[in-house]
């Protein structure tokens, strides 16, 4: 028996063994890679990463590629910059937090004078940033806000409270919550929770809702409510249907119906309403909000399948990234007087107040989203030149 025992634990050594040398060989990055060693690595003299051959490097830091606004934002960020007679280096980070750290650091070493960051994880750049403060090269946070680090110069974005606040607005007209009498049923699908503009949105959307959710005129039937349990992760399609399809199949069966479903954005909205495809069987159709004009998203605008979108204009966002990167590589301190001189003729506001990163309060300069429905999709996204149909009628971004 002893015998038979010493052979079962040499056997699970071996096998420890081999697991813990594959993963080694494998270099998979382990939940607590530092970048310190890559920082020692990649950037052996901090001081001397500037270009000092007259050249303007711009390193623009994208999450990924997958979804279809970060593509717009770096060809629009790239144009501009190099309209200005910049050198730009566009990375995009495969939504992989060590990838995005490497492609900071390796930008630096490039010669960057300037970073444009759109973080994967908000709270994990601190590190690679202290390197950029070391290199002596500001740094712009894109959209999304860069958390935990004193190491973020500006913020660029859209008001993003507000964009919950039309998502919510669009239902309870929609819902007609003010006046009807039946209880209206909704479920909840919110963002990943690692990108610190998601509880932006659900903020906006659920302060706006609660009064109606107070007095049991909006139930969810999962009663999944908060934003944890609520939200996406990488802000996955795949994600969003599985959990609404496992909703669906415990909460609404034949005939129990579900009248809105509250997406944060587009990909969730897919998601969404691929489940509802798959798995509702009420007739009505189901409200489904998003957030971004995604063109598969435009496409179920027209088919009915998801009631809205909140459009940002890309264009704009990196317009003004473009002109506050302009007045930082000068060594100016921008402020609300960058508006002014640039009588851009959308709206912008300098805000000072709601931008806490948890190190300090970021000067921010939002733009204004705007709800899109089926009444105006046309004037708001192809009559402005936004999108365009080509001869066979589908529909392409203009870039
Ligand atoms: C952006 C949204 C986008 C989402 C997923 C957010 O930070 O503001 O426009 O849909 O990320 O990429």
């Amino acid at each position: 028996m002893k015998k038979v025992l010493a052979v079962v634990i040499a056997i699970a050594l071996i096998i420890a063994c081999f697991l813990v040398g594959t993963r080694l060989y494998d270099n998979e990055p382990s939940e607590n890679t530092t970048v310190v060693a890559t920082e020692t690595e990649v950037l052996p003299d901090i001081k001397d990463t500037h270009s000092d051959d007259g050249r303007t490097v711009v390193g623009i830091s994208m999450p990924d590629k997958l979804l279809e606004r970060w593509n717009r934002d770096g060809i629009f960020l790239r144009n501009q910059f190099e309209k200005d007679g910049c050198e730009v280096k566009l990375r995009y980070a495969n939504n992989l937090i060590d990838t995005q750290i490497d492609d900071i650091l390796t930008m630096i070493k490039e010669g960057a004078d300037l970073l444009v960051i759109a973080a994967v994880d908000g709270a994990a750049l601190g590190d690679a940033l202290d390197v950029a403060k070391k290199a002596n090269v500001p740094v712009i946070a894109y959209d999304r806000l860069i958390m935990d680090t004193e190491v973020v110069d500006y913020y660029v974005s859209f008001d993003n409270y507000k964009v919950g606040v039309l998502q919510a607005e669009y239902l309870i007209r929609k819902l007609n919550l003010e006046h009807s009498g039946r209880t209206k049923y909704i479920e909840f699908v919110s963002g990943d929770p690692v990108d610190n503009n998601a509880r932006y949105f659900y903020s906006g959307a659920m302060d706006t809702l609660q009064p109606y959710i107070d007095k049991g005129r909006l139930v969810s039937r999962s009663g999944q409510h908060d934003f944890y349990e609520t939200s996406t992760s990488q802000w996955s399609t795949d994600l969003a249907q599985q959990r609404l399809q496992i909703i669906l199949n415990s909460y609404y069966p034949d005939d129990t119906r579900l009248d809105a479903v509250l997406c944060a954005n587009d990909s969730t909205a897919l998601g969404a309403t691929r489940a509802l495809e798959a798995d509702y069987t009420v007739g009505n159709t189901v409200a489904v909000t998003g957030q971004d004009g995604d063109v598969a998203n435009i496409y179920n605008i027209f088919a009915g399948t998801q009631g809205m979108t909140v459009f940002k204009d890309l264009q704009e966002e990196s317009v003004v990234t473009v002109a506050l990167g302009r007045s930082l590589l000068k060594g100016d301190k921008p402020d609300e007087s960058l508006i002014a001189d640039n009588s851009w003729d959308f709206k912008c506001a300098f805000n000072t107040t709601d931008y806490d990163n948890g190190q300090k309060v970021v000067a921010s300069y939002l733009l204004e989203p705007v709800a899109v429905t089926a009444d105006n999709i046309e004037e708001l996204l192809f009559d402005s030149g936004y999108y365009s149909r080509n001869s066979s009628g589908l529909i392409y971004a203009v870039e």
